[in-house]
């Protein structure tokens, strides 16, 4: 049985459809109950949802094959698995945001707001900037209108959360997207069965990208 960690929402649904249409369909997981295991031994799959930040931990230690993670949370927490596929779907991008008409001064520290501590700090070391990084759990976009932060680094998607708090993208830091991962010892010992699902959505995506 392959394990299989889908990150519960929207971006999950999107996502056991590619599986499905790979082959790997498990009926009984469009049921709507609160079940959170879903297993169809025909195909040998067993899928879980759990929340998206959390799969990459079920992949790392093993009580998922594989699964699929956003890229900001792999560049946040590095965790030690193999990244298959990209997706091409859940697409964002990281950025510094600030408030419309926020001119950086070189001279002085940047106090930067965060879910994103590892990805900011990487990001301003690179530059070479120095930074005061202030991690926050949430509602990222309130820290620089309350004078908590200059600039936050956070998700864009549509960019509707900025626009309605008066705040605008500075600098792209990376682009996003879902990417379908596996255990580093499942995919010695379950690779013929990992290889098939990462083949049969590569397939897909590949057919999806030559349609106009
Ligand atoms: C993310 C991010 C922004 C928002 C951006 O939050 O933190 O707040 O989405 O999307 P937009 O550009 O389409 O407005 P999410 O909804 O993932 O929840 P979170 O607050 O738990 O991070």
């Amino acid at each position: 049985m392959l394990n299989i960690a889908l990150p519960k929402g929207r971006l999950g649904e999107r996502v056991y459809a590619m599986f499905e249409k790979a082959g790997f369909e498990c009926p009984s997981i469009k049921e709507n109950n609160r079940k959170l295991i879903f297993e169809n031994p025909e195909c040998g799959v067993r899928y879980f949802w759990v929340k998206p930040s959390d799969v990459a931990i079920y992949v790392e230690r093993g009580a998922a094959d594989i699964g699929v993670a956003g890229k900001d949370i792999l560049l946040e927490y590095e965790p030690d698995i193999y990244e298959l596929l990209d997706l091409k779907t859940g697409i964002c991008r990281m950025a510094v945001a600030a408030p419309k008409g926020f001119r950086d001064d070189p001279r002085r520290t940047l106090k930067v707001a965060t879910k994103f501590t590892n990805i900011a700090q990487n990001y301003y070391a690179s530059l070479g900037r120095e930074i005061d990084m202030i991690h926050l759990n949430g509602s990222i976009e309130i820290a620089p209108i309350l004078g908590l932060s200059d600039v936050i680094v956070d998700i864009v998607e549509t960019g509707t959360t900025l626009r309605e708090n008066d705040l605008e993208v500075i600098e792209t830091v990376v682009p996003i997207s879902a990417r379908l991962i596996a255990n580093r010892a499942s995919y010695k010992f379950k690779n013929e069965q990992i290889i098939r699902v990462a083949e049969g959505i590569a397939a897909q995506l590949q057919t999806e990208e030559q349609q106009p």
